[in-house]
C-alpha cells in the first residue's frame, strides 16, 4: 500500500507519489517531505501520515482529534456541512420511514438491508438472547436505589464480561458474532430493569413475539399484575428514536469503544466503556441535559437571560441540544426529531409546557449572531426529550436509551475492526509532553517548605 512506502529522498517520494499527494516542508531545515493523499468513496479526502514520524521525526498535534481521522470505515457517513447522514449508503430520513430498528441493526452490522428471511431469522436470534442470567439479576441489588441508570448500565454491562468471557475469544467470528448478539438483545432489559430497580417495581421477562421496541415498552412499563397495552404511536415514536441514534461514525464513544477494543479486550467491557464515554453531557448525556436546562428556563420570558448566558465566555452555561462537532447546520437528526415530536404530541394529544420554550429558544437562538456565526444549531437531543417525556420515560432514563440505540453502533464498528483491515493496530496517541524536564530525585530535607493547596492545582492552576 503506498501509505506504507518509505522512500529513497523526497525527490523519488514526490515523483512516485505525483499528484495524489501532499508535499510538506520544514521551514527550520528547509527538508520536503511528501505524503500520499487517501481517497475515500465519499467526504474530503486525507493525508496519510501514518509513517510522518519515521520521514520526520515529528508527530501531529491535534487535540480532541479535530482534524484527525483514526480508521477508515464503511458503515457510517456524515456531510457535517450539507447536514447529511447515511448508514452504508442510505439517507437517514428513508431508514426513519421505510426500515425497523432490527432492520437497521441488520443493516450496520452486515452492510445490506434484509430479506425478509434473513429479517426474520435476525429477529428470531436476538430474541433468543434477551434474558439475563438469573445471577446477573442479582446484581441489582448491590446498587442504591437512587443510582443513576447509567451508572447501573456501566457496572451491569461491564459484568457482562464476568459472564461470557470463557466463551468470547475475539478472534473467533462466531464468538464474536454472538457476543452482538447478545449485547444487542441484552440492552433493553439491562436498561429497563435499572428503571424497575428505582421504581421498586418486580423486573419483567423479556417478551419474545414483540417487536424490538414493542418489547422495550414493556420491559419499562409492565407489571405483572396487569395486562400491557402497547400503544403503537409510543412503539413507533420510540422505533424512530432507536433508529436516530443506532449509529454516527467516529464519536467518542464509538471512538473509545474501538479504541479499547485494539487491544483486543473483551466486548463486553468494551461497550462497557463506550457506555461511559456516552453519559457526558456533551455527548449522549446532553438529553437529559435539554430537559433539565428547559425546566431551569421555565418560561419563555425567561429565555433571552439563558441565552445570554451561553453567550458569556465567564459563564460555563451551554445550550444543551445545540452545536456538533460536525454538523455546521441542521443535524438531520434533528430535523426529523422536530417533525416527530409535533406528530407524538398531537397523536397523544399531550401538551407539554416545555414545548413552546423549546421551539422559541430554537426561533431566538437560530436568530442570533453568536449562534449564526458559530454554525450552532439544533442537535439530536434537542427534541427527543420532549418525545420521551411525552412516551413516559423518566428523565435519568434519556440517555439510557440513547445508550440501548447505539449498542448496534458500537458493536458494528468493534465488528469492523476484526475484519480484515490489515491497517488496525492498537490504539496508542502520542503527545506533546509540557512536563518537567529530567531532573533529580529531591531528599525532604532539601525541598521547599510548601503548604499543601491541592485545590488549586485540581482546578487546573499551577
Ligand atoms: N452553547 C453555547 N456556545 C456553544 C455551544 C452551545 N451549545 N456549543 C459550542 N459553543 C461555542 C463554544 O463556546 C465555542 O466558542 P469559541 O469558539 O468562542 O470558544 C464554539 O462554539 C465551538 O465550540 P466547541 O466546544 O469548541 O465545539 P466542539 O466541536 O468541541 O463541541 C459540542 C461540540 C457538541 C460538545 C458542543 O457544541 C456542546 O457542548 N454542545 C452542547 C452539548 C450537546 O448538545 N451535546 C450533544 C451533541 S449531539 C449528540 C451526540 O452525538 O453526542
Amino acid at each position: 500500500m503506498a501509505a506504507k512506502k518509505i522512500f529513497a529522498s523526497a525527490e523519488v517520494a514526490g515523483e512516485l507519489l505525483g499528484k495524489d499527494s501532499v508535499t510538506l516542508v520544514n521551514n527550520r531545515t528547509g527538508e520536503q517531505h511528501h505524503f500520499p493523499i487517501v481517497d475515500g468513496t465519499e467526504g474530503p479526502s486525507l493525508i496519510d501520515i501514518s509513517n510522518l514520524y519515521s520521514q520526520t521525526g515529528m508527530f501531529t498535534y491535534d487535540p480532541g482529534f479535530t482534524s484527525t481521522g483514526s480508521c477508515r470505515s464503511d458503515i457510517t457517513f456524515i456531510d457535517g456541512e450539507k447536514g447529511i447522514l447515511l448508514y452504508r449508503g442510505y439517507p437517514i430520513e428513508q431508514l426513519v420511514d421505510g426500515a425497523d430498528y432490527l432492520d437497521v441493526c441488520y443493516l450496520l452490522l452486515h452492510g445490506e438491508l434484509p430479506s425478509k428471511l434473513e429479517g426474520e431469522q435476525f429477529a428470531a436470534v436476538i430474541t433468543n438472547h434477551t434474558m439475563l442470567h438469573e445471577q446477573l439479576v442479582s446484581f441489582y441489588r448491590g446498587f442504591k436505589r437512587s443510582a443513576h441508570p447509567m451508572a447501573i448500565m456501566v457496572g451491569v454491562v461491564g459484568a457482562l464480561s464476568a459472564f461470557y468471557h470463557s466463551d468470547t475469544d475475539v478472534h473467533d467470528p462466531y464468538q464474536r458474532m454472538v457476543a452482538a448478539h447478545r449485547l444487542i438483545a441484552k440492552m433493553p432489559t439491562i436498561g429497563s430493569y435499572a428503571y424497575k430497580y428505582s421504581k421498586g417495581q418486580p423486573f419483567m421477562y423479556p417478551k419474545n413475539d414483540l417487536t424490538f421496541s414493542e418489547n422495550l415498552l414493556r420491559l419499562m412499563f409492565a407489571v405483572p399484575s396487569e395486562e400491557y397495552t402497547i400503544n403503537p404511536i409510543v412503539a413507533k415514536a420510540i422505533d424512530r428514536i432507536l433508529i436516530l441514534h443506532a449509529d454516527h461514525e467516529q464519536n467518542a464513544s464509538t471512538s473509545t469503544v474501538r479504541l479499547a477494543g485494539s487491544s483486543g479486550a473483551n466486548p463486553f467491557a468494551c461497550i462497557a466503556s463506550g457506555i461511559a464515554s456516552l453519559w457526558g453531557p456533551a455527548h449522549g448525556g446532553a438529553n437529559e441535559a435539554v430537559l433539565n436546562m428547559l425546566h431551569e428556563i421555565g418560561s419563555v420570558e425567561n429565555i433571552p437571560k439563558f441565552v445570554a448566558r451561553a453567550k458569556d465566555k465567564d459563564d460555563k452555561f451551554r445550550l444543551m441540544g445545540f452545536g456538533h462537532r460536525v454538523y455546521k447546520n441542521y443535524d438531520p437528526r434533528a430535523t426529523i426529531m422536530r417533525q416527530s415530536c409535533h406528530e407524538v404530541l398531537d397523536e397523544l394529544g399531550v401538551s407539554d409546557p416545555l414545548l413552546p420554550i423549546a421551539l422559541e429558544l430554537e426561533k431566538i437562538a437560530l436568530k442570533d449572531s453568536y449562534f449564526i456565526e458559530k454554525k450552532l444549531y439544533p442537535n439530536v437531543d434537542f427534541y427527543s426529550g420532549i418525545i420521551l417525556r411525552a412516551t413516559g420515560f423518566p428523565v435519568p432514563m434519556f440517555t439510557v436509551l440513547f445508550a440501548i440505540a447505539r449498542t448496534v453502533g458500537w458493536v458494528a464498528h468493534w465488528k469492523e475492526m476484526y475484519s480484515g483491515d490489515e491497517t488496525q493496530r492498537i490504539g496508542r496517541p502520542r503527545q506533546l509532553y509540557t512536563g518537567a524536564r529530567r531532573r533529580d530525585f529531591q531528599q525532604l530535607e532539601i525541598r521547599k517548605n510548601r503548604s499543601p493547596n491541592w485545590l488549586r492545582l485540581w482546578a487546573g492552576k499551577k
